[in-house]
């Protein structure tokens, strides 16, 4: 795949000390989403690297997984499919609880919304821990989706969560340490 640098896209990037809690400095992609050429540049580099993957179908992670995932499914002339927090998709779904620091987190996603044997991208603006992705690949699974690709606008290299995806592709536009 073509390879593009997006080191450049740091500049866009706003750093939030103590967000959400004290101790967590946290990465606010939204003054890189309001800048055009930066989301040019954002969605273009996945594009760039997806394109040839031969991907049906886009996965964005509520909530900052949707804010670019249809953008890239759009320029893939893939599907887009959300994977959202407990109770708010209306038809059948698949559930996945996952463990968070103090107690638990769940996601959902409609049965129907990947067909057996469908290349899938999972999409998110960060990797930290890899807990919501980890949760979001086994619904994938168990709807007998083909995971393509992981990829992520950010990765926290120091947390080592790409550890828990030794079997996928996993590509991040960013990375930080
Ligand atoms: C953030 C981020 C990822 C997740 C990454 O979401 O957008 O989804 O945390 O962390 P992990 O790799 O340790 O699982 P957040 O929990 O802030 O939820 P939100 O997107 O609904 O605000």
């Amino acid at each position: 795949s073509t390879i593009v640098n997006c080191e450049p896209l740091k500049e866009l990037i706003r750093t939030v000390p103590d967000f959400p809690k004290p101790g967590i400095l946290f990465y606010d992609i939204t003054t890189l989403l309001k800048n055009k050429a930066g989301m040019a540049q954002l969605i273009d580099a996945f594009a760039a690297y997806y394109i040839d993957k031969e991907i049906d179908l886009v996965l964005g992670i509520e909530a900052r997984g949707f804010i670019f995932g249809p953008a890239l499914a759009y320029r893939l002339n893939a599907g887009f499919v959300p994977v959202r927090k407990p109770k708010k998709l209306p038809a059948p779904t698949a559930k996945v609880t996952y463990d968070l620091e103090y107690g638990s987190d769940a996601l959902e996603i409609h049965l129907d919304a990947i067909e057996p044997g469908q290349r899938v991208v999972i999409v998110d603006d960060l990797l930290a821990t890899g807990g919501t992705m980890q949760a979001t690949v086994k619904l994938v699974r168990q709807l007998g989706g083909e995971i393509a690709g992981i990829g992520f606008a950010i990765e926290l290299d120091f947390l080592k969560g790409r550890a828990k995806f030794q079997e996928y592709d996993v590509f991040s536009l960013l990375h930080y340490d």
